[in-house]
């Protein structure tokens, strides 16, 4: 497996959308406007490859100087459980920090807290909804 950062507007970049269409919206019955996907174009998109096969992937969006974004993390159903998800987190941590960022913040669905939490990201507030699911804001000081 390898780890990389991927070009907005790329094949790799199709390659993602339709990774997190299938994993993120499509089960929920949404999709994405392509404003939303226009807006990515400053964001840091890192994937997870086989050969040419995309197992998973997630973004990193600037907050502030101190402060990154994780969204949109999936791997691909039939390898989730499998480390993948473990080595994209790992990877996206060590670019943040690279970069000079100090703290790593997401809106976790619920079903992923406890995935967030073996890297030390605690939860902060209350629950609220996004995507018609249970959210929290989880963090981590890098
Ligand atoms: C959540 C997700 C990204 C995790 O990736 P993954 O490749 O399946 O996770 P890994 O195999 O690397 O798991 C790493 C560790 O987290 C644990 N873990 C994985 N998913 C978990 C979950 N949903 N809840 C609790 N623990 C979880 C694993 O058991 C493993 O623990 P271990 O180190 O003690 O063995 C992936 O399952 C996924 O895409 N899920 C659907 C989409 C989603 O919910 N995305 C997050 C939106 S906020």
């Amino acid at each position: 497996m390898g780890l990389k950062q991927i070009d907005h507007g790329s094949k790799e970049y199709q390659q993602m959308v339709q990774l997190r269409n299938l994993i993120l919206r499509q089960p929920l019955g949404l999709s994405f406007s392509k404003e939303e996907l226009d807006r990515e174009v400053n964001d840091i998109l890192i994937a997870a490859f086989d050969e040419e096969v995309m197992l998973g992937c997630c973004i990193l969006s600037r907050l502030d100087s101190m402060t990154m974004r994780l969204r949109q993390m999936a791997v691909n159903n039939n390898l989730q459980g499998k480390g993948i998800g473990a080595s994209i987190m790992s990877f996206t941590e060590n670019i943040a920090a690279d970069k000079g960022y100090r703290k790593i913040m997401m809106h976790a669905r619920d079903t992923a807290i406890g995935f967030y939490e073996k890297f030390g990201y605690k939860v902060v507030g209350n629950q609220f909804f996004e995507v018609n699911l249970p959210h929290y804001i989880m963090e981590k000081r890098l």
